[in-house]
């Protein structure tokens, strides 16, 4: 009995960081060293399009925060949908950006968490701009 209740206490030790790892993940900082300081206000459009700096520290952070759902490299596994669809120019800056800013929450689940406050300005639009060079019609 005592072996059984042992595997148990086990059970739940090891469970923990699974249940966490598909929860509430920590985002991960992004270095935006090179790239125009946005201030607080947000952008209507992407100021970064087609800058090679941008796509680049975009791919990274890209990797880091949302490959996990979004599938590495833009390619979608299902879980969530696939980024190289997304609208390329001001409308789908504008769909991008809700979306980061605020995530999608569907019928009281997360979905998406919201990414404002935890990744800069700097850091989303750089992402959109990797998102947006990888795009497919
Ligand atoms: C925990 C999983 C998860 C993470 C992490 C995540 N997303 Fe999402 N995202 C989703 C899901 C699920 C949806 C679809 C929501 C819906 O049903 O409308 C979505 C929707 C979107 C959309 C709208 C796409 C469309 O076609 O409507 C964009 C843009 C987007 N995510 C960008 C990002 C970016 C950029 C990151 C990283 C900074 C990110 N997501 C991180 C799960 C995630």
């Amino acid at each position: 009995m005592l072996a059984g209740g042992a595997l148990v206490a086990l059970g739940l030790v090891l469970s923990a960081p699974a249940v966490r790892a598909h929860g509430d993940v920590q985002p991960q900082p992004v270095d935006t060293t090179g790239l125009d300081a946005l201030g607080d206000d947000w952008r209507g459009e992407n100021p970064y399009r087609g800058n090679p700096k941008a796509i680049a520290i975009g791919d990274s952070g890209y990797n880091q925060n949302c490959a996990r759902c979004h599938g590495l490299q833009l390619i979608s596994g299902g879980l969530a949908p696939d980024l190289r669809y997304l609208d390329k120019g001001q409308e789908g800056d504008t769909w991008f950006q809700e979306r980061v800013r605020h995530g999608a929450i569907i019928n009281g689940v997360t979905k998406m968490p919201a990414f404002e406050g935890t990744l800069s300005q700097e850091a989303l639009w750089a992402i959109r701009s990797y998102i947006e060079s990888k795009h497919e019609d």
